[in-house]
């Protein structure tokens, strides 16, 4: 399915799409790279590396939108030499129109973002794509409502569009399906801090931690299951 979006230029510099139908933005309008870079690799991808130790994760995100996480976690991977396996579920993919329009790759000094971003928006939907020997990408053209999976995440990028704008990709039933696809001592982020958000995710047994937000947003969450 595909929606109406416009392209708009966020406080750091960095690009993002306005979807008019839910007056919505896809990032913060303070700045969509930082946000994600604050949100879910530092307060995530970082953090999950640092506190296991570990070589290989799987990632679960919702939203694959611009594909700027994507991004960060594809070149987080090559960095930090972590084997990253990114499963991301997206029912509205974005048009190659609108993909190529998006100033990502610029914001990096290497000439490999572009075609890093390219080839991530370009690999073939509901199959797993291997884009290099350390990021395998499997993107979904689905809904989180009617995802499964037969194994479990480490981390989950949660990236739905705010809860007052789709509220029912928030509620405890939609959460506890997500708890259900983390593997034990996973970890899920996200840039929202609702106190009922946070009462669900303890409810659910999960450690919730609130943490400084990016610029503009006081607090973000981070819970682990236990
Ligand atoms: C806040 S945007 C973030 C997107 C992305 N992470 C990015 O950096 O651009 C939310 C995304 O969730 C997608 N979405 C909407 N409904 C969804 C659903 N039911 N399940 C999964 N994703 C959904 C939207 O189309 C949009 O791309």
């Amino acid at each position: 399915m595909k929606r109406k979006v416009e392209l708009i230029t966020t406080s750091d510099g960095s690009h993002s799409l306005y979807l008019p139908e839910m007056n919505e933005t896809y990032h913060s309008s303070h700045g969509a790279l930082t946000e994600s870079r604050h949100v879910f690799i530092q307060a995530g991808l970082k953090h999950y590396q640092g506190k296991y130790k570990i070589n290989n994760i799987r990632v679960l995100e919702i939203g694959f939108g611009t594909g700027l996480n994507a991004l960060l976690a594809l070149r987080y991977a090559f960095d930090e030499d972590l084997n990253t396996h990114f499963t991301t579920l997206e029912p509205y993919p974005l048009e190659e129109v609108v993909y190529s329009g998006l100033n990502y790759a610029s914001l990096f000094s290497d000439k490999l973002a572009e075609q890093q971003f390219l080839s991530l928006h370009k690999a073939d939907w509901n199959t797993e794509v291997v884009m290099n020997d350390r990021f395998t990408l499997e993107k979904k053209e689905e809904r989180l409502e009617g995802f499964s999976d037969n194994s479990k995440f480490d981390l989950v990028f949660f990236d739905a569009f705010a809860p007052s704008k789709q509220a029912e990709l928030w509620t405890y039933g939609i959460l506890e399906k997500t708890v259900g696809l983390m593997a034990p001592s996973a970890v899920l982020v996200t840039y929202c801090a609702r106190g009922q958000f946070k009462r669900d995710l303890a409810a659910l047994g999960l450690e919730v931690e609130t943490l400084p937000g990016p610029p503009g947003k006081k607090e973000m969450v981070r819970a682990t299951r236990l």
